[in-house]
Parts: structure tokens; sequence; C-alpha cells
């Protein structure tokens, strides 16, 4: 893998001219992992972040009963495990490899100097963490006002918008998500979201095939968050 053409992909370090993220490449550790490994635990110390070159991570939080939050899913060019790092607390998350991924981390000491080598790291990290917490917001919001397809039509939309591709049916949503995952995103049994996405389908809002979904028409899919008659 080439470093420095993979960070040149990232929310974080696109920003920065090649000479640039050459240096900063050559502090990287390129890591593989495969479908379903564990790359860290919520509650324990962090001391790197990631970056995401290929395949797809789940970031979930547990309640003590087993049951599980997923509060992002994210895929190539996403940075994550930043949080630990900058208020020096536990991770706040488990991050779950959903496909096999290659990831390039970063340990605390490298990105605080290239932050403050080159500020405009710190610009575009503000950007990511300011478009993190309008989404948590949204899903806060999305769980008080609006019903299971709803939620669901919404939290597609949003995926579209962040990993869509064109191709002739519409947009592919180019990331893994199983039914599961997207229950536990939108704060549904999958039972319900199976029936959410029933319904989806008969609209031809949604398609899947084989592991990835389809969207014909995201602003259609988007009105439909609204209510079944918006
Ligand atoms: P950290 O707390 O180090 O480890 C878990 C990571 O999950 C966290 O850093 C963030 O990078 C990421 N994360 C936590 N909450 C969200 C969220 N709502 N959306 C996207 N990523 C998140």
């Amino acid at each position: 893998m080439d470093a420095t053409k993979a960070l040149a992909t990232t929310s974080l370090f696109g920003v920065l001219e090649p000479e640039e993220l050459a240096v900063i490449a050559q502090r990287t550790v390129a890591r593989r992992y495969r479908k379903g490994s564990i790359l860290f635990v919520q509650g324990e110390e962090g001391e790197r972040c990631f970056a995401i070159v290929s395949g797809t991570v789940k970031l979930s939080a547990y309640h003590a009963d087993g049951r599980e939050a997923v509060l992002a899913v994210l895929g190539p060019g996403d940075v994550f495990g930043e949080l630990a790092l900058f208020d020096e607390a536990p991770r706040s998350a488990d991050a779950t490899a959903l496909e096999d991924a290659e990831l390039l981390s970063l340990d605390r000491g490298a990105l605080n100097e290239a932050i403050a080598t080159h500020p405009e790291i710190a610009s575009a990290l503000l950007r990511v963490l300011g478009r993190r917490l309008r989404q948590s917001n949204e899903a806060f919001q999305d769980i008080a006002f609006f019903d299971v397809p709803g939620r669901v039509a919404r939290r597609l939309a949003d995926l579209a918008d962040s990993y869509g591709v064109e191709v002739e049916e519409g947009v592919m949503i180019d990331i893994f998500l199983s039914q599961e995952s997207l229950a536990q995103m939108v704060g549904a049994t999958r039972e319900s979201v199976n029936k959410a996405l029933a319904l989806l389908k008969r609209r031809g809002l949604v398609a899947r095939t084989g592991k990835r979904y389809f969207v014909s028409d995201v602003g259609r899919l988007r009105s439909r968050a609204l209510g079944p008659s918006a």
C-alpha cells in the first residue's frame, strides 16, 4: 500500500500537499484486519488513531445487558479513534471490521506533531467532528420524531450521500451493511427494520443486490423520512 496516496484520500489529511503527506506517511503503520476482527474496545486506553484505506469499520457501544448501539459505520477515507488521543479519556466505542479492512494508524505524538506543523489538519478535524455532532443530533431527532421506515430512509439517504457510487440503477451504497447493523444504527429491532426495508423496496426507493444497497432517488428517499405521504 502506498501510504502517501492512501492518506491523500482521507478527510483529515487530504488537505495537505503530497510532500507534506509523505512526511506524515513515514510515521504511519499499515495494518490489515480480517472481517469480524475487533480493533479496540470501549473503555480501553487509546494511543493511536486510524485512517480507513479500504473496507468498513463499525463503531458501537454496548448496554450492560449486551444490546448494541451502532454509532457509525465508516468506510474508505474516514478517520476514527482520535477522541481518546485528544481528551485522554478511554475509547468511547468498540471498533470492529465489518469487512476485510486495510488501515493506516498514527500514534498520538505523530498526530499532534502533524497538527502543530500543519494547522490545516486541525481545521479538517473540526469539520469531521462537527459533521459527527450533526449526525448524532440527527440520529437523536430521528428516534424522537420519525417512524422506523423514516429512520431507515434517512440513514440510507445519509449513507448514499457519504458512500454513494453512481450506477445505472441510481446510487450504490458502497459499504457493507447488514440488516442487524442498520437496526442498531436506527435504534430499532431487526424485524421492524426488515419490514421497513420491504416497504421501501415496494415503493421502489431501495433495492439490495448481494452485499450492497441501491437507492434509486436519494431525494425521494429523504422525503420519505418525513412521513408516509411526504
Ligand atoms: P475513540 O473514543 O478514541 O474510540 C472510538 C471512536 O469512535 C472515537 O474515538 C471516534 O473516532 C469514533 N466515534 C465515536 N462516536 C462516533 C459517532 N457518533 N460517529 C462517528 N464516529 C464516532
